[in-house]
C-alpha cells in the first residue's frame, strides 16, 4: 500500500455523550466488529479497574481510568479506524475538550429517554465551532423513551443543528420491532427469531413482502412519520453533513447490538479522511501533499509510571508518516531529537509503534519537554500549527503551599503545570493569591498529586466553587471598585483582567450596572 492509500484509509473520530448514554457499550460493539477485542466486557472491565496495570498514577488507579483505552484502533471494511476517548463523569477535564481538536468527526450518543444532556451540549459546541461532521446515534430504543419526533425537535432546538434521520424506529421499549432504514431502503428487524433480519421496501417505501409487522400500529405510525419527514423534514445533503450543518441521525440499541453495525457501515462511508490543518501563518498542511511528517500535541498524560515520572504526550499526526527512530524537531524550541520510544494506544494493550501515518495518534515519552499545543515536524523547516483554543474554566480553588518555606518550589510547580496545560492560573488583584481554574474536578486532583510527587510541595486547596469566568474587551474601563464578593476581579497568567461571577444572575446584574464593560468568554 502506498503512503497515500494508507492515509486515505484513516478515519479518526471521538464519541461524545453525557455519562450513561451508552458510549462505552457502543465503543465496545465497534471494537468487536473491528476484531480489536474478542469479548464484550473488555472495555467495561477497564472502566471498573479490572484490567488496570499496576504502574498507573495513583489517582488513575483509584478511579480506574484507562490510559490504554484513550485511543482505540481497529480495521474495518478497508478503513483503519481511530476512536479517541472523551472521558466523562469526574474525569471530565480540558483534555476532554482538546481531544476534540484531534479528530476529524464526532459521533454523538444520546439516550432516547433523556434527550440532550448537559455534557453532550458542551462537547457538541466544541465540535460545532470546528465545523466537523457530527453523527448522532440515539440509543436505548429497547426501552421506552421520548417520541422520535420529539427527540429530533429537541436535537435541532437545543443544539441548533439540522437533523436528517437516516432511519426511524418502529415501536419502542417492549414494543420495539425494528428500524425503518431510509438510507439503505430496508427494514431491519429487532429480535428476529427466524427468517430475515432485513426486509425489503417497495417503490413507495412500504414493506414489499407480507410480514406480521405490517399489521401493527407501530408500523403504520412509522410509515406516517416517514412521510412527514419526506415532505416536511430537512433535505439530505452530503455537503451540509461534511460542513457539520446537518447531523445524520441513527436509532438503535447498543446493549442489544442493534443498529450499531448499520450505523458503522453508513458512518464510514461519510466519515472524513484525515483533514488538512492550518499553521499560524495560515498555510494548509495537507496530510498527503505535505510529504513530511508533522503533528501536534493535544494531550499530556502525566506520570503513568510514578517510579519514572514519565508522561506521555499524545500527538495527532497531521501529515506524512512516523517511523520509529526518525528525527523530529520540536518547533517551539527548534531542538531535534531521535524518537526511539513511542507508543501507540490500542484497546487491549499499549504497544510500541514502529509506523503510523496522518490521522493516527501516537504517544511520545515525555520527561517534561512538551507542552500542549506543541508542533513536531519531521522535516528541516519548522512551523507551528494554529494554537489550540483555551476553554473557559468553570470551577476554582484558591491554592497555597502548606509550608511557607516552600514558596519557591510552589511557584515553580504551579508555573510548569500551568504551562503544560494541566490547569489554568489566576491571581487576586493586589494580594496575588493563586487561584486555579479547571473544567473538571480531576484537574485539581492531578495538580495536587503532581505537586507533591514532582515538586515535593504539599498544597492547601480551598474550593471557591463554580464561577462564570469572563474576560474583558475594554480593560482600561475596569475599576477596582467593580470587584465584589459576587463579581471577583482577578488576573489570568498573562495579566489580563477577568471577572469571576458567582452565577448568571450576578453576571447579568453586573452588566446592567456597568453597560460600558464588554465581557467575553473563551470557548
Ligand atoms: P457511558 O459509557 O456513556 O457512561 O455508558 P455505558 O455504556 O456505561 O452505559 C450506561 C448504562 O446504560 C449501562 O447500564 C449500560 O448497560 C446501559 N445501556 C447502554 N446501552 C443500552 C441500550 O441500548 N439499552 C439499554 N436498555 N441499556 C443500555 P448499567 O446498569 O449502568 O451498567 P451495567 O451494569 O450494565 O454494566
Amino acid at each position: 500500500m502506498t503512503l497515500e492509500q494508507d492515509i486515505l484509509a484513516r478515519r479518526t473520530f471521538a464519541i461524545i455523550s453525557h455519562p450513561d448514554a451508552g458510549k462505552t457499550t457502543i465503543t465496545e460493539k465497534l471494537l468487536l466488529f473491528g476484531g480489536a477485542i474478542r469479548d464484550a466486557g473488555t472495555v467495561k472491565g477497564k472502566k471498573s479497574g479490572k484490567f488496570a496495570t499496576s504502574d498507573w498514577m495513583e489517582i488513575e488507579k483509584q478511579r480506574g481510568i484507562s490510559v490504554t483505552s484513550s485511543v482505540m484502533q481497529f480495521d474495518y471494511s478497508d478503513c483503519r479506524v481511530n476512536i479517541l476517548d472523551t472521558p466523562g463523569h469526574q474525569d471530565f477535564s480540558e483534555d476532554t475538550y482538546r481531544t476534540l481538536m484531534a479528530v476529524d468527526s464526532a459521533v454523538m450518543v444520546v439516550d432516547a429517554a433523556k434527550g440532550i444532556e448537559a455534557q453532550t451540549l458542551k462537547l457538541f459546541k466544541v465540535c460545532k465551532m470546528r465545523g466537523i461532521p457530527i453523527f448522532t446515534f440515539i440509543n436505548k430504543l429497547d426501552r421506552q423513551g421520548k417520541e422520535p419526533l420529539e427527540l429530533i425537535e429537541e436535537l435541532e432546538e437545543v443544539l441548533g443543528i439540522n437533523a436528517y434521520p437516516m432511519n426511524w424506529p418502529i415501536g419502542m421499549g417492549k414494543e420495539f420491532l425494528g428500524i425503518y432504514d431510509r438510507y439503505n431502503k430496508r427494514i431491519e428487524q429487532f429480535r428476529v427469531e427466524e427468517g430475515d433480519r432485513y426486509l425489503p421496501l417497495d417503490e413507495e417505501g412500504h414493506l414489499a413482502i407480507d410480514n406480521d409487522m405490517k399489521k401493527t400500529s407501530y408500523y403504520s405510525q412509522a410509515i406516517d412519520d416517514i412521510e412527514l419527514l419526506n415532505e416536511a423534514g430537512n433535505a439530505y445533503s452530503e455537503d451540509k453533513i461534511a460542513r457539520g450543518e446537518l447531523t445524520p441521525v441513527f436509532f438503535g440499541s447498543a446493549l442489544t447490538n442493534f443498529g450499531v453495525q448499520t450505523f458503522l457501515d453508513t458512518y464510514l462511508k461519510f466519515a472524513p479522511i484525515p483533514q488538512p490543518r492550518i499553521t499560524e501563518d495560515e498555510q494548509f498542511i495537507d496530510p498527503v501533499e505535505h510529504g513530511e511528517f508533522s503533528g501536534f500535541i493535544f494531550k499530556i498524560q502525566a506520570n503513568m509510571n510514578p517510579a519514572h515520572r514519565d508522561r506521555i504526550a499524545f500527538v495527532r499526526i497531521v501529515s506524512g508518516k512516523f517511523e520509529r527512530g526518525m528525527n523530529m524537531t520540536l518547533s517551539r524550541t527548534g531542538k531535534s531529537f531521535k524518537v526511539t520510544q513511542s507508543t501507540q494506544f490500542l484497546a487491549d494493550d499499549r504497544e510500541t509503534v514502529n509506523e503510523a501515518v496522518a490521522g493516527d495518534i501516537i504517544g511520545l515519552y515525555d520527561t517534561g519537554t512538551y507542552q500542549i499545543g506543541d508542533t513536531v515536524v519531521g522535516g528541516k523547516k519548522t512551523f507551528n500549527f494554529e494554537k489550540l483554543p483555551q476553554f473557559t474554566p468553570e470551577i476554582f480553588m484558591k491554592v497555597s503551599a502548606k509550608n511557607v518555606m516552600k514558596g519557591k518550589q510552589f511557584q515553580k510547580g504551579v508555573l510548569q503545570l500551568v504551562q503544560e496545560g494541566a490547569i489554568q492560573y489566576f491571581k487576586t488583584m493586589h494580594t496575588e493569591e493563586v487561584i486555579l481554574g479547571a473544567v473538571g474536578q480531576l484537574q485539581f486532583e492531578v495538580f495536587q498529586h503532581r505537586m507533591i510527587n514532582e515538586y515535593n510541595v504539599e498544597v492547601i486547596m480551598q474550593p471557591i466553587g463554580s464561577k462564570i469566568a469572563r474576560w474583558i474587551e475594554n480593560e482600561e474601563d475596569v475599576k477596582d471598585s467593580m470587584h465584589s464578593q459576587r463579581s471577583m476581579l482577578v488576573k489570568d497568567r498573562f495579566d489580563n483582567k477577568v471577572f469571576l461571577f458567582e452565577n448568571e444572575f450576578a453576571m447579568r446584574w453586573f452588566s446592567e450596572k456597568n453597560e460600558n464593560i464588554q465581557l467575553y468568554s473563551l470557548l
